[in-house]
């Protein structure tokens, strides 16, 4: 399977590239072949902060943005026989002394292949009767909402050409993004400089963030949004940031390295042990491959590892089996990855979860965001880590029922590892996956070579 690449951002007023106007065409055809009555997606309106001008960044809403291809406030998108109707008001008149002059709503529907276009008032007289996806989940939703909700989710599960190209292009930025943050480690004093310096890269090519960057010692705390913390020699930095295209395609990487070039023996010890299951993961990805196999491989092989370096005794499949592995590893091995960064989940499970499946109870495995069986042109990610949570691990030692399986006095000799995750984004191909993260290198000694400045591309 071919991917293209683009190396030049595509800009949301500027025209659409041919196989982004073919790639939109085939979407519509592909919505109507699953979903036959007439659909209306809503892009959402910018919100304003303390007056009506000063508004939050605006992003469209990604169904709309699947469909239109480009991000317009407050507009409406009829979907009917495979064909787009754009329903949008003309700018405000004063709008251009504050922001310039901006196409015409006539010339984004030109420039997205829509067949035509009205003010978004003639929506109810025009086009009376649509089903829509509410902004607020599917919990009320009445079957018709739900068999529309199921044909996106078909269609957004595998990318096409224009959107592959896209995702490696915010892949292409945040693997530059996060070596500019290894570079800028060794002069920066806190986690906020590093933070500035990777979210610099992507600012500079016309990316946003795809979602709250996480630039961290303290990486057991799983979504960290604090960068407050003083770097220091021993330290771990755990790094999980992504650029967001201007079309709204995401990326989504974790990296950890030392804050000093060099990893200390027991933080080099652990993360050998969540690199092995790392490309465990990666190495039996493909087609047809269950991702729920996926992460009780890496479970299996984080708690192999554990028991090589004396942290837990047993045997690795039933240690798993008793969800011991959870103490370690509390979340799943990764999501899909697309337009969002936990692509559909605005849906709930829909997407995540393939039809009569649903979340198990069983705490080591609740935490599966996807378990469906991989198919080519699905992204998704592979996020194993390890991480020192001591409000699981606190109650879990004082109950005592672990203590035949974990060897707390030997943990207490990796105290200095916090939290640890490595995180690439993986396309399925017809015969295996290909990592569309992997110019970041995720081997101990070349992410050292680079947090030191040598290595790595000119
Ligand atoms: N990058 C954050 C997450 O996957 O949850
Ligand atoms: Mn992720």
């Amino acid at each position: 399977m071919a991917m293209a690449f683009l190396t030049e951002p595509s800009h949301v007023h500027g025209s659409l590239p041919p196989l982004a106007l073919a790639c939109l065409a085939q979407r519509r055809v592909g919505l109507a072949q699953r979903f036959p009555g007439p659909v209306v997606l809503w892009a959402g309106t910018p919100v304003s902060r303390n007056f009506p001008a000063n508004t939050y960044p605006f992003r469209a809403r990604s169904h709309f943005l699947y469909f239109a291809g480009r991000p317009l406030p407050g507009a409406a998108l009829w979907l009917e026989g495979g064909q787009a109707t754009l329903f949008m008001d003309e700018p405000d008149p004063g709008a251009a002394l504050w922001h310039g002059p901006t196409p015409s709503p006539e010339a984004h529907a030109e420039a997205m292949g829509a067949v035509a276009v009205y003010p978004l008032g003639e929506l109810p007289q025009r086009r009376p009767e649509a089903i829509t996806l509410p902004m607020t989940g599917l919990a009320e939703a009445s079957p018709e909402v739900l068999a529309l909700a199921h044909a996106i989710v078909d269609l957004r599960l595998c990318h096409d050409d224009w959107a592959l190209a896209e995702l490696q292009r915010a892949a292409h930025v945040s693997v530059q993004a996060h070596r500019a943050g290894m570079i800028a480690t060794r002069h920066a004093r806190t986690e906020a400089e590093v933070r500035a310096a990777l979210e610099q890269v992507m600012v500079a090519q016309h990316c946003t963030c795809a979602y709250t960057s996480i630039v961290t010692t303290h990486g057991e705390v799983l979504h960290n949004d604090q960068y407050l913390q003083a770097l220091h020699p021993g330290d771990l930095l755990l790094v999980d940031a992504g650029a967001e295209t201007a079309q709204g395609w995401a990326a989504d990487i974790t990296r950890t390295w030392p804050v000093s070039g060099h990893f200390l023996p027991p933080q080099r010890d652990l993360y050998d042990v969540v690199l092995a299951a790392h490309d465990a993961c990666i190495a039996a990805a493909g087609p047809g491959v269950e991702y729920r196999d996926l992460h009780l491989l890496a479970c299996r092989t984080l708690t192999q590892g554990l028991v090589d370096l004396g942290l837990l005794r047993g045997h690795p499949d039933d240690l798993v089996e008793r969800d011991i592995h959870a103490l370690f590893f509390p979340h799943g091995i990764g999501h899909l990855l697309g337009l969002d960064v936990h692509d559909m989940e605005d849906l709930g499970d829909l997407a995540g979860y393939a039809p009569g499946r649903r979340r198990s109870d069983r705490v080591g495995l609740s935490f599966l965001r996807l378990d469906r069986p991989l198919r080519p042109r699905m992204v998704v990610t592979i996020e194993p880590g390890f991480y020192q949570v001591p409000g699981l691990l606190a109650p879990a030692r004082l109950s005592g029922q672990y203590d035949d399986a974990v060897n707390w006095d030997r943990l207490a000799q990796f105290a200095g590892v916090r939290g640890l995750r490595i995180e690439d984004d993986v396309c399925i191909t017809d015969d295996g996956c290909k990592v569309i993260t992997a110019a970041l290198p995720t081997d101990a000694t070349t992410l050292e070579a680079w947090v030191q400045g040598e290595g790595g591309p000119t």
